[in-house]
């Protein structure tokens, strides 16, 4: 075994982990729910935290090279590099998404995102006294479209801000070029500001493209202000650290974040996104590759054991969108896996109206939990 092959660890010693996916239901539940993967850490973020505790490098946090570090990573990886005079540390990408919000847009101003979608695009565009704006995907040749006629609509009717989702959560789609600059031409069309929550582009799958919004070749482009981090790519979600990146023409405000925004990143989730994109690379394609078999495993073994279950392989992610309004098991089917299999999938409910009947699942974690998993909930859904 290399150095860089991923490991996915066993359920004793996940049981040990003190995070929220291991720690809000009882020891019978498995948990496929947060998105946290099950995995050892990539050796080479690992050995940069620990040379951090052994330096007692516990104090406030410097950005370092990071924002050149991810640029280099990004032209490697997209063919596309932001500025690092453009980049600012945020916390995490919703605490960024919320303070960009509140810098460039105004108290009731209309935000429009696109269910079935993240539930805290919600929440945290609510708590910043902005107002949502709904345009559901469309269903579209078994997967998910962008829906760009609700967007013009949406648009036209007025809103500041679009929370683009690319590639998306829960569906693991991912918005090729045409659309991307479709939406970029509503956004132009209409003044809208485009929000480009980009976290998990790392994790799209071989053979399919991640267009960085930033990177078309249109005003609303130039304009726009992405989010990344390296916090699913590679695990590191409780380190907190990602980067807001903004285009040459976006606000002012939303350039260089104030102090109050950026002090709350963590020094260690700096240093370990620094060890992700500098050298974490063929770490990330080792776990592409394993969770390229996951997705497919996923699919046989739904099959198998629950054939009535809709699955559509993501384009990226660890993250599956399962439509199982054909068990018969009403809106909230990740309740009845979840009472009488004991096995815990996001509400699909939860990511909004669309979503009711469908649950999300994490298949980033052993083939063993995976089959275990299915194999509860067929039990739940009494098709075993
Ligand atoms: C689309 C999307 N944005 C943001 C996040 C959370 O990122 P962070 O922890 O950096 O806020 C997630 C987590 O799964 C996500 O799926």
């Amino acid at each position: 075994m290399g150095d860089d092959a991923v490991r996915f660890l066993p359920l004793d010693q996940l049981r040990r982990r003190r995070s929220v996916k291991w720690r809000t239901h009882p020891h019978d539940v498995l948990p496929v729910w947060v998105a946290e993967m099950d995995v050892a850490p990539a050796p080479v973020v690992a050995e940069a935290l620990a040379q951090a505790v052994a330096r007692g490098d516990t104090g406030y946090v410097h950005p370092g090279d990071l924002a050149e570090v991810y640029a280099a990573f990004s032209r490697q990886r997209y063919g596309w590099a932001p500025s690092p005079d453009r980049t600012s540390l945020v916390p995490d990408v919703m605490t960024g998404i919320a303070a960009v919000l509140r810098l460039v847009t105004a108290p009731g101003d209309r935000v429009v995102i696109t269910p079935p979608v993240y539930p805290p695009f919600w929440s945290f565009t609510e708590h910043a006294d902005r107002t949502v704006v709904e345009v559901d995907l469309r269903p579209d040749d078994g997967g998910h479209a962008l829906d760009l006629d609700g967007l013009e609509r949406a648009f036209t009717r007025g809103a500041a801000a679009f929370l683009l989702c690319n590639p998306h959560n829960p569906t693991g789609s991912v918005w090729d070029r045409p659309t991307l600059e479709a939406v970029a031409d509503l956004a132009d069309a209409h003044e809208v500001l485009v929000l480009a929550d980009e976290v998990h582009a790392p994790l799209t799958h071989p053979g399919v493209e991640h267009v960085p919004f930033l990177s078309l070749d249109r005003p609303a482009a130039q304009r726009a202000i992405a989010l990344v981090a390296a916090s699913k790519g590679w695990n590191l979600p409780g380190l907190k650290a990602g980067m807001t990146l903004a285009g040459p023409d976006a606000p002012t405000a939303a350039i260089a974040l104030p102090d109050v925004v950026q002090v709350g990143t963590g020094l260690f989730g700096v240093l370990a996104a620094r060890a992700a994109f500098a050298h974490g690379g063929p770490w990330l394609r080792s776990l592409l590759a394993v969770l390229d078999d996951n997705r497919r495993l996923l699919g046989e073994l739904l099959s198998t054991h629950l054939p009535a279950v809709r699955y559509r392989m993501p384009a990226a992610t660890y993250l599956a969108w399962l439509d199982c309004s054909g068990l018969g098991l009403g809106d909230d089917p990740a309740q009845v896996f979840l009472d009488r299999g004991r096995v815990a999938c996001n509400p699909g409910h939860t990511f909004g109206a669309p979503g009711r009947g469908f649950v999300r699942f994490n298949l980033g974690t052993s083939p063993a939990l995976i089959s275990e998993a299915v194999r509860r909930m067929a039990v739940a859904a009494g098709s075993s």
